[in-house]
């Protein structure tokens, strides 16, 4: 199947507060200049914030990482459990068609999809309430046949009270997940036959079913209010709670919301433990009055700083995305520490290019790893390299 983007996209996505917290709080886990591998969990949020994966949110999302456009497409195309294209504004149903659900009844639930939602999978129902697809096993085969509906799994079903999930779905009730035949969980429909200890005291429904009530987001689009934000790897080891509300232990989504209350992209600088960016934590310095601003970005490390500029020549900055390895964010973090043309990097000697690797917050490494001086020097002469003749020709942005 051919996974492209919508043709029909809105202009603007931002994660709401809440989410914005929570994925700057992911962006923790990984070890600095590694944040770009938490892109699979920041397109999951934004999905499950707008329902499906806008060509502006994987943009978003690509920009907060540091990663070129590209990279985070090639995910969201990569993953069928990204949706490309609107879905359905109550539901988005997955059913099971794999051989345990087939042989107990999938094919008439995909009927069921077929006459009450939409005849192809992927298309939204007239009323834009809802949308469907086949999907392989979803890891519930001893309750088959089932399907995932938004976050839960309905289980044990039949055309009929499949149907009737929808119907109540469209009345705008969410129904209890799990079993829909009355089993508990996973038990031989006649009842236990071992372990009946088990039977007395437990909940009224399992515990996922159980928990799945209790926060109740079966199907509501995620604003990251449900649960508190939660991030104990933050203070590991440091016993201490951070004066910031958003990276507190089991802070309320208030408190969360306060501290980002305004959505911002965090660029390609990589995140201290407190959850701030270094550049974010720059631009709050620089809003405080009493505090002088600095001058420029804050670089130091090893090796010797190179010749900078203030600004461009006058014909303007030359392309440095031409050379490999620099995306978008890389070249405007060249552009903030004076770097604007191919002949200055060209001129970078091995000292200097020691320098520069430190200083790329988020990026460090990249000009020896991508060899940018040789590519510069070739640039400079006015010659192209494969890459450069790829991007004149629109080919990687
Ligand atoms: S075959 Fe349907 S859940 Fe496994």
């Amino acid at each position: 199947m051919l996974r492209r983007l919508h043709h029909e996209q809105p202009d603007s996505f931002a994660f709401t507060p809440e989410n914005q917290a929570w994925a700057e709080a992911q962006m923790t886990k990984y070890p600095e200049g590694r944040q770009a591998s938490a892109v699979i969990p920041l397109l999951w949020r934004a999905q499950e914030q707008e329902g499906w994966l806008t060509r502006k949110a994987i943009e978003y999302v690509a920009e907060m990482l540091g990663m070129q456009y590209i990279r985070a497409l090639e995910v969201a195309t990569f993953y069928f459990m990204f949706q490309l294209q609107p879905v359905g504004s109550v539901a988005h149903i997955q059913v099971c068609g794999t051989t345990s659900c087939m042989i107990c009844g999938a094919e008439d639930l995909i009927a069921v999809c077929r006459e009450k939602i939409a005849p192809n999978a992927h298309e939204l129902s007239a009323d834009g309430k809802f949308s469907w697809e086949e999907v392989e096993c979803l890891g519930a085969c001893a309750n088959a046949p089932m399907a995932q509906i938004g976050k839960d799994y309905y289980e044990d079903l039949t055309a009929e009270s499949f149907a009737r999930l929808i119907d109540e779905m469209a009345a705008g009730k969410v129904p209890t997940p799990g079993p829909q035949n009355g089993r508990y969980a996973s038990e031989p429909a006649s009842g236990l036959t071992s372990l009946k200890d088990f039977e007395s005291g437990r909940h009224q429904y399992n515990a996922s079913v159980q928990r799945a009530t209790d926060i109740g987001d079966t199907i509501k689009r995620i604003d990251g209010t449900e649960v508190p934000l939660l991030s104990p790897w933050r203070d590991r080891g440091a016993n201490h709670q951070p004066a910031d509300p958003a990276v507190k232990l089991n802070a309320s989504p208030q408190e969360v919301g306060a501290r980002a209350a305004k959505p911002k992209v965090a660029g390609n600088a990589s995140v201290d433990k407190t959850g701030i960016s270094k550049r974010e934590a720059q631009a709050e310095t620089k809003a405080k009055p009493e505090v002088k601003p600095a001058a420029e970005p804050k670089a130091a490390g090893p090796g010797k700083k190179p010749r900078t500029m203030k600004a461009p020549r006058k014909a303007g900055a030359d392309d440095l995305k031409q050379i490999k390895g620099v995306g978008p964010k890389l070249e405007k973090l060249l552009h903030e520490l004076g770097f604007f043309h191919f002949d200055q990097v060209a001129k970078w000697s091995e000292d200097e290019v020691q320098w520069v690797d430190q200083n790329l917050e988020g990026f460090k490494g990249r000009v020896s790893r991508d060899n940018w001086v040789e590519q510069a020097k070739l640039l400079a002469e006015g010659k192209e390299t494969e890459f450069s003749s790829k991007v004149k020709k629109g080919g990687v942005y």
